[in-house]
């Protein structure tokens, strides 16, 4: 299944100004990325023989299932908002600097006093809270559907955060957690935003984009983008809105074309822009999709104007395409380096795959740069977070 829609309030060169956006000035995310323990960029990969059978000049795979060794792109956002956070805390009560090297500074930390972070999560945002957490001495509470795969909650308890798990959706995942900072005094590190929340979800956008400030010079030029489709999938819409912005700034009306992809049954964007008039809907679906991380009901309001500004195209594709996207990462055709996706993380393949394939999106495909010149940028979002379904998806022993 799949459905789709063109986005007729996409502009050619997108800017988003005004003192609520005054955040997108910064400019230090890779810099403190680059100062963490461990941080090396993640692979960009290649797949010229999937490229040549689906009629592509090029398929590139920027493998965030290799971040910091928590096997997803979400520790980018929640490490970036968390020394965002002290770092404002310090400046309230000290005079001097707080550097990146502050952030790992026990002794410094020791002056801030202690925290307890929490995060509402289909599980990889949370885990990136948790890691966070850790890192820095801090407790952390996560806030996870009931439901929830058994291994993405023992990853969660792994980094010693404390799960609370929520009979429900995502969404009142969110207005839990949201409901216990305020009467706990803990600090939500929240991904998506909500009314009188939107500072943080703001720096989680602004971490993310150091997924493709690393492509700089591999696959982006001062003058040229170097692809001409990259396929981002939203839950909240943090990445996709992170990949608008470093797009539209970086190369205005010759960006390439943003192509959003969501699970049809939790198609909140796609839902906007088909049946909305410029505003967030929440979408009509059961959010029910193995790929929990875009299991997400509504758009965060911060992330939908990018979205909605930058993307000329939505699509919306059943499991089973994320499914053929698994194994088509697990078992390459030759010459094709083998990649370890997860249900959210091979949901741009699924893209993909579905728009070269599907006699149902032959008109899209035409109207998008997908022909036999175009080379395509995919991120696979994550690894295999949920160990149990990759392997009866990839029928691996
Ligand atoms: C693996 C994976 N991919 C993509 C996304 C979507 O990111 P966002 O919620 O910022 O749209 C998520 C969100 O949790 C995720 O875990």
């Amino acid at each position: 299944m799949c459905e789709y829609a063109f986005n007729e309030l996409c502009r050619a060169r997108p800017e988003w100004t005004g003192e609520e956006y005054a955040f997108l000035r910064e400019r230090d995310m890779l810099a403190f990325h680059q100062s963490l323990p461990g941080y090396a960029p993640t692979p960009l990969l290649e797949l010229p023989a999937l490229a040549a059978k689906l009629g592509l000049a090029g398929i590139f795979v920027k493998d965030e299932a290799q971040r910091f060794g928590i096997q997803a792109f979400k520790a980018l956002g929640a490490s970036y908002a968390m020394y965002r956070y002290l770092k404002k805390q310090w400046a309230d009560r000290f005079p001097e600097p707080f550097t990146p090297e502050c952030f790992q500074d026990g002794k410094i930390l020791e002056k801030l006093g202690t925290f307890t972070f929490c995060a509402a999560t289909d599980g990889n945002h949370g885990r990136a809270v948790a890691w966070t957490a850790r890192m820095l001495g801090q407790q952390a509470v996560i806030y996870m559907p009931a439901d929830s795969a058994a291994a993405r909650v023992e990853n969660i308890r792994g980094e010693g955060a404390e799960v609370v798990l929520v009979a429900g959706t995502f969404d009142l995942c969110v207005e839990r957690c949201a409901a216990d900072a305020a009467k706990n005094g803990w600090q939500a590190i929240s991904d998506t935003a909500y009314p009188g929340y939107r500072e943080i979800p703001g720096w989680i956008l602004l971490g993310y984009t150091s997924i493709f400030a690393e492509l700089e010079g591999l696959l982006h030029g001062p003058m040229k983008t170097g692809v001409d489709t990259v396929i981002l999938p939203a839950g909240v819409g943090g990445l996709a809105a992170a990949g608008a912005f470093f797009y539209s700034k970086r190369y205005g009306a010759k960006r390439p074309a943003l192509v959003c992809i969501e699970p049809v049954s939790s198609d909140c964007f796609l839902e906007s822009v088909r049946c909305g008039r410029g505003d967030p809907l929440p979408t009509r679906g059961e959010q029910t999709s193995i790929m929990a991380g875009l299991n997400c009901g509504v758009p965060s309001p911060l992330a939908w104007p990018f979205l909605r500004d930058a993307f000329p195209f939505f699509l919306a594709v059943g499991d089973h395409w994320a499914e053929q996207a698994m194994c088509r990462y697990y078992s390459p055709l030759k010459g094709d380096p083998r990649i370890v996706s997860g249900e959210s993380g091979s949901s741009g393949l699924a893209a993909l795959l579905a728009l070269t394939t599907a006699p149902k999106l032959a008109d899209a495909r035409a109207k998008l740069p997908l022909g036999p010149g175009s080379r395509v940028l995919l991120i696979n979002t994550e690894g295999a977070t949920d160990p149990e379904n990759f392997k009866k998806v990839t029928g691996l022993a």
